[in-house]
């Protein structure tokens, strides 16, 4: 078993894409064993995109991630991190295989719809970032 944590982003949320996205991980065999609804603040979202702070885009994506309410999930499941990367699809939709959640819903390579972690490490740190023990469920 392997937890992974899914964010479904301000641009997703307000288009109402919350339950249709949480609907394709359910579908998928992922379990949703944590689930938040929370406004970023300007340094929240600066901390958890810290890697990216000396990209071009990390501005951009700082002011995105505060534009609206987002949808936090920790999912569980055998291989979760590497099945939620395959059902989210590349970062840039246009590059996205067909039935992925970002060639479904995404704009463009920044207004993507949703996060995923990448690798053990980071899944631990940003479901930390997000979640306590007491959380799951
Ligand atoms: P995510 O998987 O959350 O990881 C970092 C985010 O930065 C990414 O999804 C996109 O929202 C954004 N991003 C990545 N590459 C670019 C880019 N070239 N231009 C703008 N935003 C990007």
């Amino acid at each position: 078993m392997e937890r992974t944590l899914s964010i479904v982003k301000p641009d997703a949320v307000g288009k109402n894409l919350t339950g249709a996205i949480l609907e394709k991980i359910e579908g998928s065999g992922l379990q949703i064993i944590a689930l938040r609804r929370v406004l970023l603040s300007q340094s929240q979202a600066e901390a958890f995109y810290a890697v990216h702070r000396e990209r071009p885009f990390y501005k951009s994506l700082v002011e995105f991630m505060t534009s609206g309410p987002v949808v936090v999930t920790a999912l569980q499941g055998d291989n979760a991190i590497q099945r939620y990367r395959d059902l989210m699809g590349a970062t840039n939709p246009e590059e996205a295989a067909e039935g992925t959640i970002r060639k479904l819903y995404a704009s463009n390579i920044e207004n993507n719809a949703v996060h995923g972690s990448d690798a053990p490490e980071t899944a631990a740190a940003e479901l930390a970032f997000f979640f306590r023990d007491l959380d799951y469920a």
